[in-house]
């Protein structure tokens, strides 16, 4: 494999192009180099950027040296407003004593007594979807249910809230935050104005108005016998090592950290995922054959023990998080310098781990354009999906991704409670290229045509 490569945007005019494509679409803005070498360096005006494309140069950054690394400006900035210093933003101890006290939360055992809200609200999307048939924005309607999945999870009474509108809510907030962190990359001062700003932080402030309502409601019922939802779970949530529990603040900042990492990006992986089966017919065949197999009978409930047989769906799932990784990017800041690769990462360089790029690089996987879950197959020998740090879509290191067995458990539910009732055919001619923005979503909604099975079945 090739070294490292060097670029400098020296003239006005390649810095300007630079930037313009950042703002346009930050990953067409990724060097092309990050396909094929181990480690690429970019000198925007002051800025150092060192993108990381190798597992063991992964590896060597998020683990090694995790703690030379920190979020950085630009994330608090961007999405500090609505979810202040939750887990995802929190940085030392102060993020330390939370994961602490978060981890049992997310454990198998905890993550499967939300699969029965699951179950619930996917079989109302899917009986709506079966009775409405026609033409979906299918991006859309997962975005909807992941939606009510976690509002649900988190308030076991999601009636008390406006679930819809919290969702919409959270997109106003996120929609401005690239120009937030496009701003940090160019050092313009945080209070400028930009487009949607206004907008997005009054979304935020009403999003945190309605979480303070919820725990002040709760905090008036003894705990024992409140019910089992996240909500439920950060106010008794402890610091193992010191007993520390959240006050109001932490856990508005966390049920909105959660309602941020957990809805969107979850949504995303599934209507990719939708959209590739669309276009590849006889594997969607092959995952149905797998679900009829697994559940024969319409009245047999998945578990979790069903869910772990559907291997074909979970291949399916990570091959499609393989070529559109939902987070494709990871942004660190260098707080103390290290080496790697031999170059020197001063203190302020950024450092850049493009998901969506290892898991396409080509020194890494066989044709990785092609969509290939046979891949995922478990064989002998060392191969880039067994490789944590090749294959990461949730990320690596201390910081990986929390709810990563919640999402794969919501994910897995959702493509065999729809798939099994649905067929699905593509309206668009070509996926759509991703559009960054902190999540990779598509940049036209994902067109599809859905049609019960049952309907298909009695016509043929
Ligand atoms: C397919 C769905 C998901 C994907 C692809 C995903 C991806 C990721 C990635 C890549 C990171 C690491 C970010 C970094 O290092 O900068 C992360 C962190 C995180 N994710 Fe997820 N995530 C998903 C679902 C969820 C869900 C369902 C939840 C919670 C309900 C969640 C909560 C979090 C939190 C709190 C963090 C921060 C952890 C920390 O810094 O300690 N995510 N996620």
């Amino acid at each position: 494999m090739s070294s490292s490569l060097r670029q400098a945007f020296t003239t006005l005019p390649a810095q300007i192009r630079a930037v313009t494509a950042t703002v346009r679409n930050p990953i067409e803005a990724l060097p092309p180099s990050v396909f094929h070498e181990r480690l690429v360096e970019r000198h925007l005006g002051r800025q150092h950027i060192v993108y990381v494309c190798a597992p063991d140069l992964v590896r060597e950054a998020l683990v090694t040296h995790a703690s030379s690394l920190d979020k950085g400006e630009g994330l608090r900035r961007a999405i500090g407003p609505g979810l202040g210093k939750g887990l995802l933003t929190a940085e030392g101890t102060d993020w330390k004593w939370q994961r602490q006290a978060l981890a049992p939360v997310f454990r198998a055992s905890g993550t499967d007594a939300f699969l029965p809200a699951m179950i619930g609200a996917t079989n109302r999307c899917v009986s709506a979807l079966e009775n409405q048939g026609g033409i979906v924005a299918i991006d859309q309607v997962m975005m909807r249910l992941t939606g009510r999945i976690i509002i649900e999870t988190m308030l076991s009474s999601p009636e008390a809230v406006d679930a819809d509108a919290m969702a919409e809510g959270l997109g106003v907030f996120l929609k401005q935050t690239r120009w937030s962190l496009l701003g940090d990359l160019l050092g313009t001062p945080e209070w400028l104005p930009h487009p949607g700003k206004a907008k997005g932080l009054a979304a935020a402030r009403a999003l945190r108005d309605q979480a303070l309502a919820q725990i002040r409601t709760r905090r008036g019922i003894d705990p024992s016998g409140a019910p089992d939802d996240l909500l439920n779970r950060l106010l008794i949530a402890r610091d193992p090592e010191t007993g520390r529990m959240m006050s109001d603040e932490e856990i508005i900042d966390n049920l909105l950290t959660f309602l941020t990492a957990g809805h969107e990006t979850t949504a995303l992986a599934l209507a990719w995922t939708l959209d590739r089966l669309a276009r590849h017919p006889e594997i969607m065949r092959a995952v149905q054959r797998e679900l009829d197999t697994v559940l024969p009978d319409a009245n047999l409930e998945l578990d979790t023990e069903k869910l772990a047989r559907l291997d074909l769906t979970r291949r399916v799932l990570r091959e499609s998080m393989r070529l559109t990784p939902p987070a494709p990017i990871i942004i660190r800041e260098v707080r103390a310098p290290f080496k790697l690769e031999g170059v020197l990462l001063e203190k302020g360089t950024r450092l850049v781990v493009p998901i969506c790029a290892l898991h396409r690089h080509r020194q890494l996987w066989e044709a990785p354009e092609i969509f290939d879950p046979s891949r995922f197959i478990p064989r002998e020998g060392e191969r880039p999906q067994d490789d944590r740090y090749a294959f990461m879509p949730f990320g690596a290191g201390p910081r990986i991704c929390i709810g990563a067995r919640f999402a794969e458990t919501e994910a897995l539910t959702v493509l065999a409670l729809t798939l099994r009732r649905l067929d699905l055919t593509p309206e668009l001619p070509a996926i759509p290229p991703g559009k960054l923005e902190i999540t990779l979503r598509p940049s036209k909604p994902l067109l599809m045509s859905v049609r019960s099975r049952h309907s298909t079945m009695a016509d043929s």
